[in-house]
C-alpha cells in the first residue's frame, strides 16, 4: 500500500515538475515576445554589390561620359557627408582625414603632415594614385578597397552620387587631370555583348567585380552562404537582431 503511494507521489511530483517547465515556458513566451527576425544574423551596412548584385557592379563608369554630364553643384553638396574629416581648399588643413585639394591624380597617402594607416601606406603599393577608378572604388566602401584604414565611413553606394562628386573633386585643384575618352567597353549594353558567347571569356570588368565581390564576402557577410550558414550556427537570435525585428514594425 504504501509502495503504491509512494509510486503516486512521486508520478505527482513529475507531473508537477512538467506543468510548470510548461507554465514557465508559457509565461516566458508571454512577456518577451520574440517574433524571428526576417533576416537572420546581424545586419552589415555592407554595400548591396557584396551581396554579389553582379548585374549592376560590373562595370565602373564610363568617366568620358559621365564626368561632362555630372553634376558639380550636387557634387559639393555630396561633399557635405566628408567635411567632419577633411578640408578640400588649397592649403587647407589635415583634419581627422587629410586635406583633399588635388586628389584625384595625387599620389595615393602622399599629403604633407598627415599620418596615414598601415594599410593605406600598404595600398599605395598596389594602386599610387588616385585615380577616377581608384577614387570610385574607395569612395564606394572605403574599409573593403583598403582593408584596415582608419578612414571610418560606410561609403558612397550610389554611383550617380559618386560620379558627382568625384566631378566636384576634379573641379578643387585637379583639373589638369584629362577626361578619358567615351570607353565603349563601359557603356550599358557592354557587358551583355560578351554574355552572347558563351561566358568563357569574362570582360576584364567582370572578373575584376567577381574577384572583388568574392573578396568581400570574408570581410562583409551579408546574405551569402557563408552568412546563412554562420547564422544556422547560432540559432538564439541575439538581443541586437530581436530589436531590430521590432522596430522594423
Ligand atoms: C570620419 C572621418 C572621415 C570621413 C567622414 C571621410 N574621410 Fe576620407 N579619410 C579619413 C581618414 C582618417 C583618412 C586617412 C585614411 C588612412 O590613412 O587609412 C582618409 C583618407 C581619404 C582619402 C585618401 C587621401 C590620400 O591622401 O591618400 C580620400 C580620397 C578620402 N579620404 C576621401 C573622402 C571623401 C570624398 C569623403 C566623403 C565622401 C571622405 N573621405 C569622408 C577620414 C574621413
Amino acid at each position: 500500500m504504501s509502495g503504491d503511494l509512494n509510486a503516486n507521489k512521486i508520478l505527482g511530483a513529475v507531473l508537477a515538475t512538467a506543468f510548470v517547465i510548461v507554465g514557465v515556458q508559457q509565461v516566458t513566451a508571454a512577456i518577451y515576445h520574440t517574433e524571428a527576425p526576417k533576416r537572420m544574423g546581424y545586419f552589415v551596412d555592407a554595400p548591396e554589390e557584396a551581396a554579389g548584385g553582379a548585374a549592376e557592379a560590373v562595370l565602373p563608369p564610363d568617366w568620358g561620359t559621365v564626368l561632362p554630364t555630372a553634376d558639380l553643384a550636387a557634387g559639393e553638396a555630396a561633399f557635405a557627408r566628408c567635411v567632419a574629416c577633411h578640408t578640400v581648399t588649397a592649403g587647407g588643413a589635415n583634419g581627422t582625414g587629410p586635406n583633399l585639394y588635388g586628389v584625384l591624380g595625387r599620389p595615393v597617402a602622399s599629403h604633407a603632415g598627415f599620418a596615414y594607416s598601415d594599410a593605406m601606406i600598404a595600398h599605395k603599393a598596389e594602386a599610387p594614385t588616385w585615380t577616377y577608378d581608384a577614387l570610385d572604388q574607395f569612395l564606394t566602401a572605403p574599409g573593403r578597397v583598403v582593408q584596415g584604414t582608419k578612414m571610418s565611413f560606410a561609403g558612397i553606394r550610389d554611383t550617380q552620387t559618386r560620379v558627382n562628386l568625384i566631378a566636384w573633386l576634379r573641379s578643387q585643384g585637379s583639373g589638369g587631370v584629362a577626361v578619358p575618352a567615351p570607353d565603349p567597353a563601359r557603356q550599358p549594353g557592354a557587358a551583355a555583348a560578351p554574355a552572347e558567347t558563351p561566358a568563357e571569356t569574362p570582360a576584364p570588368g567582370a572578373e575584376q567585380a567577381a574577384a572583388q565581390a568574392g573578396g568581400a564576402a570574408g570581410s562583409a557577410p551579408d546574405t551569402g552562404p557563408a552568412a546563412r550558414s554562420t547564422t544556422q550556427a547560432t540559432p538564439a537570435a541575439p538581443p541586437a537582431a530581436t530589436s531590430g525585428g521590432h522596430s522594423a514594425h
